[in-house]
């Protein structure tokens, strides 16, 4: 129906008469002509409608609207001097437009097709339809299309090979809750979508194939964020006879590639490497953004020669105190320094301490500190005249997790976060286990699976294991195979070499106080297929919607699905999810403990 694309009309095709197709975008009458923006995929080119050139279809072009969907057919001419648009690709020409077709008419739109939009997001998703037609999120998705590729040509090159795993399946332990869907021909029974291929993939291991791959759906049941969704996508894939650098080797080739077919860019410095202890010392995060500085430092052994009962009350009862150096922020005024301080309440922590360095040090705990013992924390701080000393002392987790917050909201205050720079890092040395206070017991940091580093592999196999009940036992000093990979502070990716010996896993089991029962209940699969000449193997997941958000530069994975789920997990577009049938429930053996709040 077109002889070209809108977007792609050039000087070159200045005297030929074209057809092109596509939606009305911006009508105006200007001095008796009609300029429309004629829009596809490609972009817009502007069609003009002379009564001089066609007095009838000058008088159609009166009625068209926003959104009709046309057919012209016209000549290309250079616009007149002065009119050209220098700022999109078609802006030098017009189509002066002799036949028009409206293949079809729209209805008045909830909202306009444009890049800036008042719209809420609830009424885009809604009408998705149209919200992919603003070039904005359509070029996120073409930019999604292009990332997609560049990893399918890479791993193709590398050999290895694309293998579909089921989705019906059972549930996996990547620690999130399950989605489950009821069997009709097995009463009672249920498959859980599964939160990743963890464990098919292991077993392709197993089965030989050596290096596999998928980008797939997993699905998990956990809070929503900006960056997380109830379904999305990963790059996952795994490989035999490989140690960790091999995995992260592959993973840096990969990315770079990404970066030059998708945004054009090299990324030449190699990625930086960071082991998780010195990643939370210093960031008080494992996925800290490494586009600026502004670094954490513990002043816990320097704040003890103080009298501050808050400081010397948190470090007895094992607590820290860590600061950060707000470069030229002693300018703020009280009520600034009260808002940054309830804002780091709100992130957990039970205080925000403040000194300036303004005229010697200004601070309502000042009169706490010896002066020197105040110099000494300047000096750790690397504060100067006119800089703010923020600190917060709590628990190692609270003061890691509030700091880690506060430095990334001063970054952006600081504006030291430059959006076209690209900072990746690979966080390893990870400990294997986490203690769950709640449970009293230890859980898998990773997931069950990952292998304890080769040095650690005696102790872990014959510690004793009345050591499991208490959280700072010699088990949090065990290091796993694992890393993740970190791009301008979002986590990315994670993998790690797996356990590939029955009796190592069972020991893992041993250690998550998994019973063999359950154990071989949830992965009996797995652990049997390690019985039968299991290769060393190891691999690693990347969040493909993370990706690609980043590369977009978009705030919100949503802008980078083509029908995301909103904050409720719900699909605004299709009303999912929806009731259902008592007859579909009854074949499904189910009954719905749900009441409508309007019934009870
Ligand atoms: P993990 O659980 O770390 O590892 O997941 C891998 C990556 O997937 C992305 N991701 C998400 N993205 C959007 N929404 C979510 N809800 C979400 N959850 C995770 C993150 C994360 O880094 N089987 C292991 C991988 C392995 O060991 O090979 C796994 O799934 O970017
Ligand atoms: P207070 O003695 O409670 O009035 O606190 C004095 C100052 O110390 C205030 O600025 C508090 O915000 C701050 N503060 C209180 N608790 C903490 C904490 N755990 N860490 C850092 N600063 C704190």
């Amino acid at each position: 129906m077109r002889d070209k694309y809108c977007g792609d009309v050039r000087e070159t095709d200045v005297g030929s008469t074209l057809s092109l197709t596509g939606w009305a975008n911006r009508w105006r009458d200007h001095g008796g002509l009609v300029f429309i923006d004629l829009r596809d995929r490609s972009g817009v080119v502007q069609i003009v409608f002379s009564p001089e050139v066609d007095a009838e279809i000058h008088e159609l072009a009166h009625k068209i609207r926003n959104e009709f969907v046309l057919q012209v057919k016209g000549e290309v001419r250079k616009r007149p001097e002065g009119t050209e648009n220098p700022s999109i690709p078609t802006g030098q020409v017009e189509v002066v437009v002799k036949e028009l077709n409206v293949l079809n008419e729209s209805k008045p739109l909830p909202f306009m097709i444009e890049d800036e939009t008042e719209a809420s997001e609830l009424l885009r998703l809604r009408h998705r339809y149209l919200d992919l037609r603003r070039p904005v999120i359509r070029e996120n998705i073409i930019l999604r299309h292009k990332t997609a590729r560049a990893v399918r040509e890479y791993l193709d090159s590398q050999g290895f090979l694309e293998v579909e795993t089921p989705v019906l399946t059972k549930s996996t332990p990547e620690g999130a809750r399950d989605y489950l869907v009821a069997s009709r021909t097995n009463p009672g029974h249920f498959y859980a979508l599964p939160q990743s291929p963890q464990l098919f993939k292991q077993i392709l291991m197993v089965s030989g194939l050596e290096k596999y791959y998928q980008i797939v759906k997993c699905f998990r049941d956990e809070d929503l964020r900006a960056d997380r969704q109830p379904e999305f996508t990963q790059i996952d894939l795994e490989m035999s006879f490989v140690k960790r650098d091999d995995v992260i080797s592959l993973i840096d080739e990969m990315i770079k590639k990404v970066f030059k077919d998708v945004l054009g860019k090299e990324l030449n410095e190699p990625f930086a490497r960071l082991k998780y202890s010195e990643a939370m010392e210093r960031f008080g995060s494992d996925k800290p953004d490494l586009r600026f500085s502004l670094e954490l430092k513990d002043v816990s052994g320097l704040v003890k020669e103080s009298s501050f009962k808050v400081f010397l009350d948190t470090l007895s009862n094992g607590g820290i105190v860590k600061g950060l150096n707000a470069k030229g922020l002693a300018r703020y005024s009280r009520k600034e320094l009260d808002d940054l301080t309830k804002e780091v309440q709100s992130f957990g922590a039970k205080g925000l301490a403040w000194i300036k360095a303004k005229k010697g040090f200004e601070s309502p705990i000042a009169k706490f500190f010896p002066e020197q013992t105040l110099k000494a924390v300047a000096d750790r701080l690397e504060a100067e005249e006119g800089d703010l000393m923020l600190f917060v002392a709590d628990k190692p987790q609270v003061v890691n997790d509030t700091l880690a917050r506060l430095r990334q909201e001063l970054g952006g205050r600081l504006e030291l976060i430059k959006d076209d720079v690209y900072k990746l890092a690979w966080i390893t040395d990870y400990p294997l286990f986490e203690w769950n206070d709640e449970e009293k017991r230890y859980e898998a940091m990773h997931h069950p699976f990952t292998s304890p580093m080769e040095e650690d592999l005696e102790m872990f196999l014959s510690m004793d294991t009345s050591e499991l009940q208490t959280p700072d036992s010699k088990l949090s000093s065990i290091q796993a195979q694992a890393y993740d990979i970190v791009l301008n502070g979002y986590e990315i990716g994670g993998g790690s070499i797996r356990i590939h010996k029955k009796a190592v896993q069972d020991r893992m089991f041993e250690m998550l106080k998994i019973s063999p029962e359950e154990a071989d209940t949830k992965f009996g699969f797995l652990l049997e297929a390690l019985e039968y000449g299991a290769p060393p193997h190891g691999g690693i997941a990347l969040g493909l919607d993370r990706l690609v958000m980043i590369l977009a530069g978009a705030q919100s994975i949503r802008d980078v699905i083509a029908f995301p789920k909103t904050q409720k997990a719900v699909c605004p577009l299709s009303n999912a999810p929806s009731s259902v049938d008592e007859k579909q429930l009854k074949e499904l053996h189910i009954r719905s403990l749900h009441v409508e709040p309007d019934q009870d």
